[in-house]
């Protein structure tokens, strides 16, 4: 299991999801950037409900911690309607999947988190349900046996996933509509951070406000969670407002730097440009080096690496970005620099 981290952006425990929970928006007017995606939502939506259909099956896709499950939330409530809510793992056979949707309502919305993780037989079962609004299953087995078909209400599915490139080229195309999230500028994580603060009932001021926002690695959860940290710094250490003073003191004791960097991070980079000169080598070389795992590095550490610069992935394998050099300060092997980019 990997170790703790506050950056992570995916959720830790029980009580991380609990105050996460309390922070999501609501309504789609709620939901703060992803102007364009927002847009198009709220198009879709309207136009489903002037219709009477249920909106056409969606995919959102994009790293974790970004607002996918929130959004399935938001686009049930707008459109009147339930969600049910499930994941790609926790379906394990096509049963476990019959009685959801079986029980579904016309323009229920089925929420599938992690559907990349959905086995093919899970995935095959669910292909007429998306097409047709129908399930074929098969009854008593040998000479006997004979296909059922079984007509489902109208229903919408929603999945989220964080990679893709892992869905099936069929499973990709029985969805209407797709959403690449992306990483959040610092303008919207500020916002994102002055909301939480009202809803936490804390004080905090621009600068604290920016200086959050600076290190939670284009991450809305992230943001929340580094709130959550600075609260309790301001509570105990200090009275009343958060400033950037605050927030750099409580960053700095829980070993997050100045651009959101952590422990991790720092040895996953440190590995490339010490220990592999600064690459290129494989992820999985990497992963055993830390002692990770490289679906880890690959989920929670990379994306956000990738996304800066710092590291930039070969056919060869990983390389250390100058950028990346340059933020610790330390020179890069000369019969380096000329292959850089
Ligand atoms: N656009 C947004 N505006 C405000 N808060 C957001 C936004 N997107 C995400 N959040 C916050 O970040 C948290 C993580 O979002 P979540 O939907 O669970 O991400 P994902 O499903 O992509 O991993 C939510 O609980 C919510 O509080
Ligand atoms: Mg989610």
């Amino acid at each position: 299991m990997a170790r703790e981290r506050l950056v992570t952006p995916k959720p830790t425990t029980a009580e991380d999801e609990h105050y996460n929970w309390s922070l999501r928006p609501k309504q789609l007017s709620e939901y703060i950037g992803q102007r364009k995606l927002v847009e198009k939502l709220a198009l879709s939506i309207k136009a489903a409900l002037q219709r009477g259909d249920p909106l056409e099956h969606i995919l959102f896709y994009g790293p974790a911690g970004l607002g996918k499950t929130t959004l399935a939330h938001i686009i049930a409530r707008e459109m009147n309607s339930k969600l049910i809510s499930t994941t790609g793992p926790g379906l394990t056979k096509p049963g476990d999947l019959m009685g959801i949707l079986t029980n579904l309502k016309e323009g229920d919305v089925l929420f599938i988190d992690e559907i990349h993780r959905l086995n093919t037989v899970v995935e095959e079962f669910l292909y007429p349900a998306m097409e047709d609004f129908q399930i074929d299953f098969l009854v008593d087995s040998g000479p006997h046996s004979r296909l059922i078909k079984f007509k489902l209400e109208r229903f919408t599915l929603i999945g989220a996933t964080t990679r893709a490139g892992l869905l099936s080229a069929p499973m990709r195309d029985r969805f209407g509509i797709f959403h690449h999230l992306d990483f959040y500028p610092k303008e919207d994580l500020k916002k994102i951070v002055k909301r939480s603060a009202k809803l936490i009932g804390i004080d905090i001021d621009e600068l604290g406000a920016e200086e959050v926002a600076r290190r939670s690695r284009g991450t809305p959860r992230i943001a929340n969670r580094l709130l959550r940290r600075v609260r309790d710094y301001c509570q105990v250490k200090a009275d009343g407002k958060i400033t950037a003073e605050i927030s750099n003191k409580a960053l700095k004791i829980e070993g997050v730097d100045d651009i959101g960097l952590d422990d991790l991070d720092r040895s996953y980079l440190r590995i490339i440009t010490d220990y592999y000169n600064g690459g290129p080598v494989g992820i999985e070389a990497i992963a055993s080096t830390l002692n990770e795992e490289a679906d880890t590095l690959q989920d929670v550490v990379e994306p956000y690496l990738l996304k800066i610069g710092f590291v930039h992935r070969t056919r060869k394998g990983r390389v250390a970005s100058d950028r990346c050099y340059q933020h610790f300060k330390i020179s890069m092997p000369s019969n380096r620099q000329r292959e850089l980019l």
